[in-house]
């Protein structure tokens, strides 16, 4: 079990599978894109099953989430799915994705066992995609979630950031279109995770701000807060529902206390938080003769040190080092 000192205990493991991403989005990365992490240092497929597997049989991770960075570039993601639904217990896997290409691979990712899929999506507008993304994908992108949709890796939640003077005044469309195709959208207030540190407090769109957008033009009523579980997403309920909208409020109204999750980046290191300080590298333990044991008390070491919460609101805050694209979200 992997349980801190403040009683949570981790289920879910984010797993990222690469720092690389083919897209720019402005609250993420730089346009020129990062100084991308060496290839030697990134678990190779073998060592990501073993972690997996120590983590589900060992540690009693139930849900694996695959991320990037883009980890639909990852060329091992159907091979390493297909060796994360077999094990016993068979844990619920997901993938948190931009979309592109997933059109040509939505089928071959439910034969591999992926049971759901997250898409990240700030606007269904070409020229607010390119601005915001840097990139003309949109048609790839919702091309891959119908695809998502018809291969039945459902439900397709989108995530959605706003950003003020960008995309803000599209939240009503974006949860129409959304609506429509059955999706579930959930906002997301942007956190201070961007390469550029560019995040600011004042700019950040925050929970009750993307409510008032939404109540102007639809009928909102909060989801029995009883049935949320760990999930970070408050839900409402859409004109009546039963199509609900969430919102993920990290910094205004974080959601730290009923946290089930923990992370292992593309080279090795796990975090027991978002905004963890500290790491603990797997590698030289994977790559050095360390024993099955070993790996899961080292993990379980890092997840008994996590801290109660991010301390995003704290005055003393400092932005971690390691950026969103280098943790998966
Ligand atoms: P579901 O289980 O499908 O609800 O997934 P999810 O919302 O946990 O995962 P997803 O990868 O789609 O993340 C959506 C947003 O929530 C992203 O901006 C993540 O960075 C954020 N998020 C996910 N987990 C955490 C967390 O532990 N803490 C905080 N603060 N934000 C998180
Ligand atoms: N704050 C909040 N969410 C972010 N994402 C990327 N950067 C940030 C940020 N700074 C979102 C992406 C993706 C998910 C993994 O995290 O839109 O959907
Ligand atoms: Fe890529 Fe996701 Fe960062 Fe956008 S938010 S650049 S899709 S890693």
């Amino acid at each position: 079990m992997l349980a801190d000192s403040y009683g949570r205990v981790a289920t879910d493991l984010r797993v990222s599978l690469t720092d690389r991403c083919n897209l720019r989005c402005t609250y993420c990365m730089p346009p020129e894109g990062l100084e991308w992490l060496p290839n030697p240092e990134i678990l190779t497929d073998d060592e990501v099953n073993r972690l997996i597997r120590i983590g589900v049989t060992m540690l009693g991770i139930e849900e694996i989430r695959f991320t990037g960075g883009e980890p639909l570039l990852r060329r091992g993601l159907s091979s390493i799915l297909a060796a994360t639904t077999s094990l016993q217990p068979r844990p619920t896997t997901a993938l948190t994705t931009n979309a592109i290409g997933l059109s040509r691979f939505a089928p071959a990712l439910a034969d591999a066992g992926l049971d759901r899929i997250n898409v990240s999506l700030d606007t269904v507008r070409p020229e607010t995609f390119e601005r915001m993304a840097l990139r003309r994908r949109l048609p790839d992108v919702l091309d891959g979630m119908a695809a998502a949709a018809r291969a039945g890796l459902t439900p397709v939640k989108v995530n959605a950031v706003l950003m003020r003077d960008i995309n803000d005044t599209e939240a009503p469309e974006l949860l129409r279109y959304c609506l429509e195709h059955g999706y579930q959208l959930r906002f997301i207030e942007q956190m201070p995770l961007d390469a550029q540190h560019g995040w600011s407090r004042e700019n950040m769109i925050t929970a009750d701000e993307i409510l008032d957008k939404l109540s102007a033009e639809f009928h909102l009523e909060a989801a029995d807060p009883d049935t949320r579980g760990s999930a970070p997403a408050e839900l409402f309920y859409v004109d009546g529902g039963p199509e609900t909208v969430g919102v993920i409020g990290s910094v205004t109204r974080p959601f730290c206390g009923a946290c089930d999750r923990v992370r292992l980046t593309a080279d090795g290191q796990i975090r027991n938080c978002l905004f963890a300080r500290e790491e603990s590298d797997l590698r030289p333990l994977l790559r050095n003769g360390g024993t099955d044991e070993e790996i899961a008390q080292r993990w379980r070491a890092n997840v008994a040190g996590k801290l109660p919460g991010h301390g995003i609101n704290d005055p003393t805050f400092l932005q971690p080092s390691r950026p969103m694209s280098a943790i998966g979200g």
